[in-house]
């Protein structure tokens, strides 16, 4: 049987490069996209093709059109929600008009490879309906960010029904782990383990009582290989292959700051600043769909995650006092 080909843009970032090695592992030839705007080369593993091409450039069309891939697995994307409000104009070229481009790659190859797509399950939903949100609860992006996932989520189903395109989109609730960036949806673990190693205190906005779904990047890289590999539902409307990964365990940001001080032997203090406007009060995300039709449920407690991850800060971040990280990336 020849190997099994796969193009994984984004893969010199946090979750990409862990999926990028787990294809690796599995026997896959992997190519990685990546315009190292956030992610970095030493993250790319060792046995990946490293391509330094922005999703938007006509060169990365050329290679997904005539690789020969068998997976696409797009998580290249302008993923900081606070910079998609200050800029949504950047945020929609590199998160819709990238994977556009990619999606007409796609549907013009003669292989026609399978398409992972990784979107939000953090901020899709909104505060109007009560979480655990299925994956058919109304959507309401409170971002430019989440707007863009969404949307992209729309062409999905357009290129499945009307292209016959395989197309699957993971909505992600926070992920965390070992090589995150303070940027992305769990940004708050990488801050407060970066604070408690540099013996600054940890600043928790609001009463500290919001919530978030925490899934470690192991059990996301599971989902993504489910994905690639499963049976795919039928094509239809917009949530028809959508899934929702994370825990649907509800996590204040207070137990977690408490968790990492477990974590970290740390008496790192906290303190409260005051409310951010428009920050979501609540997410987490039902998870029944993966269970039963991907066969996936996260396997990584929060604590043995937290562990994990931060054994990695500690031998990979220099802990001497650093400068503030700004508040405008805490918690999203
Ligand atoms: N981290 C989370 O909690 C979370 C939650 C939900 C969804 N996601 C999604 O998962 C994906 C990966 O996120 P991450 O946390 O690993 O972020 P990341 O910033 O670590 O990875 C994104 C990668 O994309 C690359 N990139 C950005 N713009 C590009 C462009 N125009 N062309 C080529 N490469 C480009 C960056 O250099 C980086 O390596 C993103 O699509 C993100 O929206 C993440």
């Amino acid at each position: 049987m020849s190997t099994l080909r796969a193009v994984v843009t984004g893969g010199a970032g946090f979750i990409g490069s862990h999926v990028a090695d787990a294809l690796l592992a599995a026997g896959y030839l992997v190519v990685v996209i990546d315009d190292l705007s956030s992610g970095s080369r030493a993250n790319v593993p060792v046995g990946a093709q490293f391509q330094h091409l922005d999703v938007r450039s006509p060169e990365a069309a050329t290679l997904v059109r005539e690789g020969q891939f068998d997976l696409l697995v797009h998580l290249a994307a302008q993923m900081d929600v606070r910079k998609s409000v200050v800029d949504p104009m950047n945020d929609a070229s590199v998160n819709i008009i990238g994977a556009l481009n990619l999606l007409e790659a796609v549907r013009a190859s003669p292989h026609r490879p399978r398409v992972v797509f990784t979107s939000t399950g953090g901020v899709i939903y909104g505060d109007f309906v009560e979480p655990p949100n299925a994956e058919v609860a109304p959507k309401d992006p409170e971002s430019p960010y989440a707007i863009a996932k969404l949307s992209v989520e729309f062409y999905l189903a357009y290129y499945a029904r009307v292209h016959g395109l395989h197309t699957i989109a993971l909505r992600l609730a926070n992920v965390f782990g070992p090589r995150q960036n303070p940027h992305g949806e769990a940004g708050v673990v990488s801050i407060f383990f970066q604070c408690i190693l540099a013996g600054r205190a940890l600043t928790v906005f609001g009463d500290g009582e919001q919530t978030r779904d925490y899934v470690f990047v192991g059990d996301v890289v599971r989902a993504v290989v489910a994905a690639a590999t499963r049976p795919l539902p039928a094509s239809g409307r917009l949530d028809e292959r959508s899934f929702n990964i994370g825990t649907a365990i509800p996590t204040s940001v207070l137990t977690l700051a408490a968790a990492l001080q477990t974590t970290a032997g740390s008496q790192a203090p906290i303190e409260f600043a005051p409310k951010r406007p428009g920050e979501q009060e609540r997410s987490f995300v039902s998870i029944e769909k993966a269970a039963r039709l991907l066969g996936w449920s996260p396997s990584v407690s929060l604590a043995d995650g937290l562990s994990q991850t931060f054994d990695w800060f500690r031998d990979h971040i220099d802990s001497s006092p650093a400068p503030a990280i700004p508040v405008s990336s805490l918690h999203k």
